[in-house]
């Protein structure tokens, strides 16, 4: 990735994308979703404040490990005056965001360990198939066909 020069203090969307890795669709898609600002210039550019970088690292980092883009947003919007995340701040949400990815994992682990069985099966029953109702959402209330139109 190529450096920015320190006395360099705003970025063009193409050097913030060079830098950072990330495509410039994706960078207009984070600042439509209020993750990153830029301000325009006279011929209606945007630039970047060079922090955005870390803004943007932060984001994709996020983003690796499952975490929706709402939640990035979320944590973002609460630091305070919206600034960029310092270490601190991303040893703390990560360690936040380390119980939501264990739960992930270990359902995604449960649903794996019973693909085994669905594998040439392709009933998808209700009451057998843990992959078409891996909670058994409904089952322990009530038996029948009560969710569909006419059911009790
Ligand atoms: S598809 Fe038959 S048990 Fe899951």
């Amino acid at each position: 990735m190529p450096q920015i020069p320190e006395e360099i203090h705003e970025l063009t969307v193409g050097q913030l994308s060079a830098r950072s890795g990330a495509a410039v669709s994706a960078l207009h898609f984070y600042e439509s979703k209020g993750l990153i600002s830029s301000r325009r210039t006279a011929g209606n550019q945007r630039r970047y404040t060079r922090d955005t970088l870390r803004r943007v690292a932060f984001v994709r980092a996020a983003q690796r490990v499952g975490i929706p883009l709402a939640t990035i947003r979320e944590a973002l919007a609460e630091l305070p005056e919206e600034r960029t995340p310092t270490h601190e701040d991303w040893a703390r949400l990560s360690e936040a965001w380390r119980t939501e990815l264990d739960e992930r994992i270990k359902h995604l682990n449960r649903l794996r360990d019973h693909l085994t069985d669905c594998i040439g099966c392709g009933c998808l029953s209700l009451e057998s198939c843990v992959l078409s109702n891996p909670d058994d959402a409904f089952g322990q209330a009530q038996a029948g066909s009560r969710l569909l139109p006419g059911g009790r």
